[in-house]
């Protein structure tokens, strides 16, 4: 444990999702800084409830504004994490994203210019839409999404519209900021892969098909790739961001991923088919179930629309914050793995 001159003050609001619950823990073992959380949830924080640094209050941030205001104020940094982050729901029900993604933490943005309070937030990978080829960076790649009629592209909108206005807010109000994206972040925490099908992400998503011995569905045969980032890596930089080192995350932005851990989609399948057949009790997993596969359309709606390839170009996080990724794809799996089938011994 690190002792502070003056303990720092953080506002976390979507505090008890995959992220929050791993930074919270990161932090109240690592620091002595107290935590203002807030969540609809705190099932995943219920274990630190006791830790005299987590200050937390279930609550839903739509009817918290008093609260907020009040954190805000007296915070240094506030991490606003709450969002919807499923792509099933982009196309049901896109209005719903919009709604908190964007305009719930428009409000949130605005309180800490009003409070001049260090915000840091959650763009996405997903803001750089359909930019092919080279790999994606902060400065130069362009954000290109698909047509009106194809809804799943609200969620990038709403995250790029506020990267925008987080952005104009530093450089014409002197709001401090930090932007980071996310490229496809897994580790333990993500979801509850025991219980209801997770809709969102794909290694919770097939997880949960794989320990229910369940066939694993792709979209659109799978040919699609990613980067995926184990969270402990992902936390290193969240950390080196948030303490911001000779100002070195002051109004920037980081893409935060792995362009060594990418996999198409199903290569990832058959990579965790083989590493839960290596798990006591999963010996024969590869005769009991299958890898099938349908089109996107079908399995989400109209409209979605697939993307092929998204890599990070995290030159500027390396420049920046001194911070690389050093878990493999195969490594991160098998602890991933290990920590849910642990849940059940
Ligand atoms: N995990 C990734 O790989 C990834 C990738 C790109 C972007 N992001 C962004 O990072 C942020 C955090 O992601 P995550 O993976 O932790 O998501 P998550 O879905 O696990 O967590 C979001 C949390 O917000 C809470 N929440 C939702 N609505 C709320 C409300 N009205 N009031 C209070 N709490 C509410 C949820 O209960 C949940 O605990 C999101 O903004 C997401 O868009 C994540």
């Amino acid at each position: 444990m690190e002792a502070s001159p003056k303990p720092m003050n953080i506002l976390i609001l979507g505090a008890g999702g995959f992220i929050g619950s791993n930074l919270i823990a990161h932090i109240l073992k690592h620091r002595d800084w107290h935590i203002h959380a807030l969540d609809l949830h705190g099932d995943k924080l219920a274990q630190h409830f006791p830790h005299p640094n987590l200050h937390f209050k279930q609550g839903d941030m739509r009817g918290s504004h008093a609260w907020i205001e009040e954190q805000v104020k007296a915070c240094d940094i506030v991490l606003p994490l709450a969002a919807i982050a499923s792509p099933a729901t982009y196309v049901q029900n896109p209005l719903s994203v919009f709604e908190l993604d964007f305009e719930c933490n428009l409000d949130i943005v605005r309180l800490c210019v009003r409070h001049n309070t260090r915000i840091i937030f959650p763009s996405t990978s997903e803001v750089y839409g359909m930019q092919a080829g080279q790999p994606c960076n902060e400065e130069t790649s362009n954000c290109i999404t698909g047509p009106i009629h194809k809804e799943r592209w609200i969620y990038s909108s709403s995250k790029q519209l506020m990267d925008r206005v987080i952005y104009a807010y530093g450089v014409h109000h002197n709001l401090p900021y930090t932007l980071f994206r996310p490229f496809n972040w897994y580790g333990p925490g993500l979801d509850n892969v025991w219980e209801n099908a997770p809709s969102n992400r794909v290694i919770a998503t097939f997880l949960h098909s794989l320990l229910h011995r369940r066939d694993i569905t792709l979209i659109n045969g799978g040919a699609q790739k990613r980067c995926f980032l184990y969270i402990e890596d992902a936390l290193e930089a969240m950390m080196r961001i948030i303490e911001n080192k000779d100002g070195a995350a002051t109004n920037a932005i980081f893409n935060i991923g792995h362009p060594g851990g990418e996999a198409s989609i199903r290569g990832l399948a058959e990579t965790m088919l083989e590493l839960v057949a290596g798990q006591p009790g999963y010996s024969n997993i590869r005769n009991e179930i299958k890898i099938t596969s349908t089109p996107g359309g079908d399995f989400y709606g109209a409209g979605y629309q697939d993307i092929n390839t998204r890599i990070p170009d995290i030159s500027h996080a390396i420049e920046k914050l001194g911070w690389q990724p050093t878990t493999s794809l195969q490594d991160g799996l098998v602890k991933t793995i290990r920590y849910y089938l642990d849940q059940k011994r």
